[in-house]
């Protein structure tokens, strides 16, 4: 149905555009509105999300991260600089820190975990939520609670990592910071993204794009989170059941984000935190696990699929 009509939808606003506007042919279409707020992402707008799906895809290919030869995902960014990578994909995801010259940004990719325990920890219902470390973010409320293990997990590795972030904006003149991450890597992006924003300078540009990523806190953190991070994109591919877990009832809410990935060559951006119960969302898509598809979670993410066995 959805596909008929966006067909039909596409293919009258493209023959009025070129009726109305003989000679005149916009460098890249506007985005469309469908019904409930979302927007169809253009060609120019998916594209554009290449680079950082492969940072999040290099995170998994341990043995080439120190050098950046790792195939297909390093290539894509070639030029890019690792000064620091770390974990052992055991008790601490790997991650890698360096300096993207192309953008003047510092990045910052965490690795993900096996998809299959993953699910099965995130459908545990005795899942425990604690504040944030005031240490970590300072002046964070103690209304806030985040998922423990994923707290946890970054508190790891976030020291270590904002000190070379600082080193790099100092040492290469670096103005923006770009958190990446697929899965658990894509939690702890996320909360790397709150995290940086509140220890760097405000002149510091952040911006995270994560993949797969499931709920990390409350209803408090995800408006906080909004309040605080504006440059944010969650994308989500198709069935995933990832980005439904934990479960709302278990007090768990998304921020705001969402693009889902509805088939290949098309997405959505999605209003709203956790709420858009437009059909073409996430939410909607997949109203629970039995109606799902884990594979969904590997990719493709425009044309890119990220796990371990997609190091080439
Ligand atoms: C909070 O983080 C700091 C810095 O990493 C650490 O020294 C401290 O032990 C942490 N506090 C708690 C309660 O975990």
């Amino acid at each position: 149905m959805r596909h008929s009509f966006g067909f039909s939808l596409l293919a009258s606003l493209y023959a009025s555009a070129v009726l109305a506007l003989p000679t005149e042919v916009p460098a890249e279409a506007a985005p469309i509105e469908r019904r409930d707020g979302t927007t169809t992402l253009t060609a120019a707008q998916l594209a554009s999300f290449a680079p950082y799906t492969q940072f999040a895809r290099a995170a998994y290919c341990t043995s080439g991260i120190p050098t950046w030869t790792c195939g297909d995902a390093c290539e894509a960014n070639s030029g890019f600089e690792v000064t620091l990578s770390g974990g052992d994909g055991n008790d601490v995801q790997l991650y890698f820190v360096g300096y993207w010259p192309s953008q003047n940004a510092v990045v910052v990719s965490h690795e993900g975990t096996d998809p299959t325990q993953f699910l099965s920890d995130l459908t545990d219902t005795d899942i425990v939520m604690e504040n944030l470390n005031t240490t970590l973010f300072p002046g964070i409320s103690n209304s806030i609670f985040v998922h423990s293990g994923f707290a946890n997990e970054h508190a790891k590795t976030a020291p270590a990592i904002l000190a070379e972030t600082r080193s790099l904006i100092q040492q290469r003149g670096a103005d923006s910071v770009v958190l990446v991450g697929h899965s658990l890597g894509g939690a702890l992006a996320e909360l790397d993204a709150l995290f940086m924003t509140m220890n760097l300078p405000s002149d510091v540009s952040i911006k995270s794009v994560t993949y797969g990523t499931p709920r990390v806190g409350d209803p408090a953190y995800a408006s906080f989170f909004d309040s605080q991070v504006p440059d944010f994109t969650r994308v989500n591919n198709e069935k995933d059941p990832i980005p439904i877990v934990p479960g709302r009832f278990l007090g768990f809410e998304h921020p705001h984000g969402e693009v889902h990935i509805v088939a290949p060559n098309d997405a959505v951006s999605c209003p709203g935190d956790d709420d858009a119960t437009d059909a073409e969302c996430t939410i909607a898509t997949v109203p629970n696990i039995f109606d799902s598809d884990l594979l969904d979670h590997l990719g493709p993410y425009q044309g890119i699929y990220i796990g371990t066995i997609y190091c080439t």
